[in-house]
């Protein structure tokens, strides 16, 4: 199986919530290794940029809202099967239809308050881990 990368954000509600550490765990238990990470304010144009793949949907101002309404901590994840492997730790984008168990069943409290983001798919993983670890950031080990 391909030693992938993934790019994983705790987003603003479960900052707030301090449950960084239990969260990152989780990946760690995992077997995923943490690549690169930063603890970070987005601007309104940073937010905007990287949901910009969801402009046009009805959620699309609320969630920037809620992106910039406080730090979210940011890190590559790297691993085998790391995509996939993140989006089951993480579990549905609602969580009311996440399974037990999963961070967002555990941490999050509504569709858009819903702790975590975890790229989709290769592509997008590789288009996202360089949109906010750009150059030689991301460290193999
Ligand atoms: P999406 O890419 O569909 O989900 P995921 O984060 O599981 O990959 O949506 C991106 C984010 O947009 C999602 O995490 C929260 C927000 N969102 C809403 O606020 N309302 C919605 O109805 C949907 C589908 C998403």
């Amino acid at each position: 199986m391909a030693i992938e990368r993934t790019l994983s954000i705790i987003k603003p509600d479960a900052v707030a919530k301090n449950v960084v550490g239990q969260i990152l765990a989780r990946f760690e238990g995992a077997g995923l290794k943490i690549a690169a990470a930063k603890l970070v304010q987005l601007s309104r144009a940073e937010a905007e940029a990287f949901y910009g793949v969801h402009k046009a949907r009805p959620f699309f101002n609320d969630l920037v809202n809620f992106m910039v309404s406080g730090p979210v901590m940011i890190q590559v994840l790297e691993g085998e099967n790391a995509i996939l492997k993140n989006r089951e730790l993480m579990g549905a984008t609602d969580p009311k239809k996440a399974e037990k168990g999963t961070i967002r069943a555990d941490f999050a409290d509504s569709i858009d308050a819903n702790a975590v983001h975890g790229s989709d798919a290769a592509e997008t993983a590789a288009q996202e881990v360089a949109f906010f670890f750009p150059g030689m950031q991301v460290y193999s080990r």
